[in-house]
């Protein structure tokens, strides 16, 4: 069955405007005024959709279908990225220091689509469908979060999310059963001794080599403390301290971040860190203080509901479509809507891969650019979820 893909190929150019609107107009996480209000003027000119606004630069667009039936909702990210597009196009962003260099001008441009398709189709519609436009995926706390808060969860059955990705080719959609993305939490640790003359160590607690000692001994984390089926990173990104060649410092900062799959495994790295770094400095005179903060969670894909993505994916496209993948480290606060909305969900990333129109760029970079054919496999993705489900 494929009854929409008609509808979906039509409503393409559509998609491709509204997402090079939004390039134009990129805006900062927790600052997305223009987009919020630009979607709410769409959604409410398709007709039939409530719009609410939930956070001060969230939207959410609800189109309730005249039969009974499950409620289902869609998610989109709305924010860009605090760097400046090299790239010269006629769309590129008129605010500088601004760009959608990972592509979510494209799931709010697909929304959007889905919302204007599905507007029109109440009469079919069996359920209700929760379009959620959300702001501030890219700086942790999240906007995700901050929607759950306040309330978008409620009574809703399942959600859905995607990310167009240059990782993959065009046409394919990638999957996976389980743990997508790490869970992404930061780490400081205040390494404390006692500071004086370069030439007198005796007189002194060095931070300095404590820093340096810790910093090995916390690659044991990984290489030692860790079973060998268990993933984990941990990256230790910045060390601060001192001031002079002859001085020896107080203190020393170390700053890092923790990348992991397991919850168990997440909940056990903070005392891992502590534990390591508390031993190595007391026995060199020293202490430490650290702070740990726990970041996004990872996003888990419910095996049922992918299942039904992949289905959905192969009715439109065909099984060759379907790739399967591995989880992936970046982070994404999807995960809110089904952790701690605790709602089962899927994330499907989806290809963008073209080297001969050079979209083979990496994401969250300043030459980023989109395949805007993956605009078309996002809309199908949706299209073909809801009529498996809602028609
Ligand atoms: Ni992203």
């Amino acid at each position: 069955m494929s009854i929409l893909l008609n509808e979906v190929k039509e409503m393409h150019q559509q998609v491709i405007e509204w997402r090079r609107h939004f390039h134009k107009h990129a805006e900062l996480s927790f600052q997305e005024f223009e987009t919020s209000d630009f979607i709410e003027a769409q959604l409410h000119s398709f007709g039939n959709v409530e719009v609410s606004r939930p956070t001060k630069t969230g939207v959410i667009g609800k189109i309730y279908g005249k039969e009974a039936g499950p409620t289902i909702a869609l998610r989109a990210d709305i924010d860009a990225l605090p760097m400046t597009e090299i790239n010269d196009l006629p769309y590129k962003s008129v605010n500088d220091g601004a760009m959608h260099s990972c592509g979510h001008d494209g799931h709010t441009a697909i929304l959007l689509g889905i919302a204007k398709m599905f507007s029109s189709k109440t009469e079919l519609l069996k359920g209700t469908l929760v379009c959620i436009f959300q702001h501030a995926e890219e700086l942790p706390p999240g906007g995700a979060s901050e929607m759950v808060n306040s309330g978008v969860m409620e009574g809703v059955d399942e959600i859905y999310g995607l990310h167009l990705s240059s990782n993959y080719p065009t046409g394919k959609f990638g999957v996976v059963n389980g743990p997508l993305t790490s869970a992404t939490d930061s780490f400081d640790v205040r390494v404390i001794g006692k500071g004086g003359h370069s030439s007198l160590p005796e007189q002194c607690v060095d931070p300095i080599v404590m820093a340096a000692q810790i910093v090995l001994g916390l690659q044991n984390i990984a290489a030692r403390r860790i079973s060998a089926y268990e993933t984990a990173v941990l990256s230790v990104c910045q060390i601060s301290g001192g001031d002079a060649y002859n001085i020896i410092p107080g203190e020393v900062l170390l700053r890092g971040s923790v990348r992991t799959f397991s919850k168990e495994l997440r909940n056990k790295m903070p005392e891992m860190i502590t534990e390591i770094s508390n031993g190595i400095a007391m026995s060199m005179g020293g202490r430490c203080e650290v702070t740990y903060t726990r970041g996004y969670d990872s996003v888990i894909n419910d095996v049922a509901l992918t299942d039904d993505a992949r289905a959905a994916i192969a009715d439109y496209f065909g099984e060759d479509a379907v790739l399967e993948i591995k989880p992936v480290m970046p982070g994404e606060d999807f995960s809110a809507f089904t952790e701690a909305a605790n709602c089962p969900g899927t994330f499907i990333e989806i290809g963008t891969r073209n080297p001969e129109k050079g979209t083979d760029r990496p994401h969250h970079n300043p030459s980023y650019l989109m395949d805007e054919d993956g605009l078309y496999y996002g809309l199908g993705l949706f299209t073909s979820l809801i009529e498996k489900k809602m028609l």
